[in-house]
């Protein structure tokens, strides 16, 4: 099959399309046909060494996948040759995503929603559990609460605004100014030009921030009421910014995404109900992956960028 390899750490340029073996899947696994396969900020820092989650070079980097299910094996009920499927399996281990055949476990995939064609489907796992987890799982929004999400018109960020907004929260956003009116329309609140306006004048009251950019961490305990929650997507494992945050009587919780099927079936309803729309900035195929990750690294995505296998 053809895949993404890299045989070393570096730059965009070290990615490289290469034929390897198919993998074979194990009892218990699916063998996917991926049609799609999102890029992450992680993937660009596995790809360059900053975050060595894979070990050394060679690996194929991308966790997040839309596809065909092609093969089943032994102890797989929920899925048949022919169903459309989608997850971010395996992650933070090797998946193996930018490339036309994953092998994965059957209960870290979900059902591909109805509505989204693999392109925009293959932009929800990641980004969309990252919110979906931090948001509900461990901030526990309740309806009314206001919520303050920094990064909003980010993969993240455009997808925490519309899950804090599905939740009945008020929700204000950061976000350059080109990126307001699709905010708006997603369901942001209120919306703050982080390059223009000091968040810390235009907001108060709020009950819980979550950090999609990092270094907002401080600053933003200006704007939490008493017993408020720092969500942090970015600095998850700062023990310094978690002692400050709690010391100034406020709570902190760092998230780590992980694979969660009946997460990616809750999403998929969404997306098939139409209150959860992931926004595709750009599908490149598979090949311009090394470009794809050039755009990544710039760090002012609206929404995904996804390759198309
Ligand atoms: N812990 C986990 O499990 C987990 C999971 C997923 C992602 N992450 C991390 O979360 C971060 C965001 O991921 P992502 O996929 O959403 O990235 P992304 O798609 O690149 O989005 C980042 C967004 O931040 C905005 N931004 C940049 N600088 C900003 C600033 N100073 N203030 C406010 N907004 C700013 C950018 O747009 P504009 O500047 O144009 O507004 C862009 O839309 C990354 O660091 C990623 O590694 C962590």
């Amino acid at each position: 099959m053809r895949a993404i390899t890299q045989q070393a750490f570096g730059g965009p340029e070290v990615l490289k399309v290469t034929e390897v073996g198919r993998p074979e899947p194990l009892p218990s696994e699916v063998l996917v046909r991926v049609r799609a396969s999102a890029v992450n900020p992680v993937d660009a820092m596995v790809r360059s060494g900053v975050l060595p989650l894979l070990g050394e070079p060679p690996f194929i980097i991308g966790w997040d996948i839309s596809g065909v299910v092609e093969q089943v094996a032994p102890g797989v009920h929920r899925f048949r040759v022919g169903d459309e499927v989608y997850g971010m399996p395996f992650f933070p281990r090797q998946a193996g995503g930018y490339a036309e055949y994953v092998a994965a476990p059957s209960r870290q995939l979900a059902r591909k929603p109805a509505g989204l064609d693999h392109v925009h489907a293959a932009a929800l796992p990641q980004a969309g559990l990252t919110a979906w987890q931090g948001l509900v799982d461990i901030a526990g929004i309740k309806p009314g609460e206001r919520v303050l999400i920094h990064g909003g018109g980010g993969g993240v960020g455009h997808l925490a605004v519309q899950i804090a907004k599905g939740n009945g929260a008020h929700v204000i956003a950061t976000a350059s100014a080109d990126k307001h009116d699709f905010l708006r329309e997603l369901g942001a609140d209120d919306l703050i030009d982080y390059r223009t306006a000091d968040f810390t004048q235009a907001v108060s009251d709020v009950d819980v921030v979550f950090d999609t950019v990092g270094g907002y961490g401080l600053p933003s305990l200006r704007v939490l009421r008493p017993g408020g929650l720092l969500l942090t997507a970015v600095e998850r494992t700062n023990a310094e910014l978690a002692a400050a945050v709690e010391e100034a009587g406020f709570r902190f919780a760092g998230i780590t995404v992980e694979p969660d099927y009946p997460a990616l079936e809750t999403l998929a309803r969404l997306a098939d109900d139409g209150q959860l729309r992931p926004h595709v900035n750009q599908a490149l195929p598979l090949e311009q992956a090394p470009r794809a990750h050039e755009l990544i690294e710039a760090g002012h995505t609206r929404g995904k960028i996804v390759l198309t296998v």
